[in-house]
């Protein structure tokens, strides 16, 4: 059994509620001295939610604790700490803070971007299936979405989409490498398509993985931006950052578009969630080491499909998309009861699962697991 202790095992058995000075011996603890939760025998890993097993890094943590005594301060647009992570984040994409919009995780970018094309009296247009915040935030507010399914390769099928382009679709949602295929579609592909697109409608690249695509031949989107096409392009401090929980995101897109947006924004960001950005976004071997992490537990997951006879999908992301040949539901409960937590249906590919990476050393738990369940 496991000699080490969660920092709630901690907390609870030392009885320290989280305040004054025990909430700062608590923190001027060391957090290796602790294992996470996952590491303890009895957890669930969780392979469900794409998120990242590291996550934050040693310098976001650093921020976070000198952020503790900044919380009294409101995060106006004005302040420090929005100021400094939308120029950093400007300088990065090669843009002027004023293209940058910072949100409560991208999710508030993307429902943004639906309710902008609401407020036009517009349709959507997107590939089926892919991630869902904004389409289904339109759909509230009564838009139609029009869908368009992905080959057979399980790649957005991009003449099928152009022909579907009416003059009452205002937005275009591409999701690049897409959730939950994990495919990526080529630059050489996707780039004359955005900017044929862009004449007609607003095209909004969601790159929420685009720290995790190795492959050589990739490209943002943000380079139309940064030539004035009519593109939005969104990322998010939740995946690779593993900022997930304080709700960071970003929509990089021509300045008017980004002051329309802003001025409809419901959500305000926290000190802890942007000084942790902001050094994380400058933290390169982190993302560098999460990378590499995540391609190892890729590896396992090739090897073991290759092995076992699944269909899978050679992913771009944190994630892999295979096929259980089983109903997801019953494959998600099996597994559950095996500890291991994998993701949700994804209609109509009822027989396929999302399977997000953890630890390479966790892996194995997975594998043992999938043995088991597959027979
Ligand atoms: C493609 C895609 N976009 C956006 C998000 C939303 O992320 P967040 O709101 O945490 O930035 C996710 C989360 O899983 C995603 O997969």
């Amino acid at each position: 059994m496991s000699n080490k202790m969660t920092r709630r095992q901690w907390l609870s058995q030392s009885g320290i509620a989280l305040g004054g000075t025990a909430l700062a011996s608590y923190w001027s603890m060391s957090h290796t001295a602790f294992a996470s939760e996952q590491e303890t025998s009895h957890a669930p890993v969780r392979m469900m939610y794409n998120e990242n097993p590291y996550g934050p890094s040693e310098t976001a943590r650093k921020a976070m604790r000198k952020a503790f005594d900044e919380a009294n301060l409101y995060t106006f647009s004005r302040g420090e700490a929005y100021t400094k992570l939308r120029s950093l984040i400007a300088q990065q994409v090669g843009l002027t803070p004023n293209h940058i919009a910072i949100s409560a995780g991208s999710t508030e970018i993307l429902r943004a971007a639906a309710l902008i094309t609401a407020l036009k009296g517009g349709e959507v247009l997107a590939p089926h299936p892919t991630f869902l915040s904004l389409t289904r935030y339109a759909e509230t507010m009564s838009v139609k979405v029009h869908w368009v399914p992905v080959d057979e390769d399980l790649q957005f099928d991009l003449p099928a989409i152009r022909k579907k382009i009416t003059k009452n679709v205002k937005l275009i949602y591409l999701v690049n490498p897409n959730n939950p295929t994990g495919t990526l579609t080529p630059y050489d592909k996707l780039r004359p398509f955005c900017e044929e697109m862009a004449k007609k409608a607003l095209v909004f690249v969601d790159e929420a993985y685009h720290e995790y695509v190795t492959d050589p031949q990739y490209r943002s989107m943000v380079e139309l931006v940064r030539e004035g096409h009519n593109v939005m392009v969104s990322r998010t401090a939740s995946k690779i950052h593993g900022l997930a929980g304080l709700r960071v995101g970003f929509g990089i897109a021509d300045p008017k578009l980004i002051r329309y947006m802003r001025m409809r924004l419901t959500g305000t960001n926290n000190i802890i969630g942007l000084n942790a950005a902001l050094a994380s976004y400058q933290d390169e071997d982190f993302q560098k080491l999460c990378r590499q992490k995540n391609n190892e537990a890729k590896e396992y997951v090739y090897k073991l499909f290759t092995e076992t006879g699944r269909r899978y999908l050679p992913s771009h992301t944190n994630f892999v998309f295979f096929h259980t040949g089983k109903p997801i539901e019953e494959f998600q409960d099996a597994m559950e009861k095996q500890g291991v937590l994998v993701g949700r249906p994804f209609p109509p590919y009822l027989d396929w699962c999302r399977l997000s990476m953890t630890k390479p050393e966790w892996m194995g738990k997975f594998g043992a697991a999938f043995q088991k369940v597959m027979g």
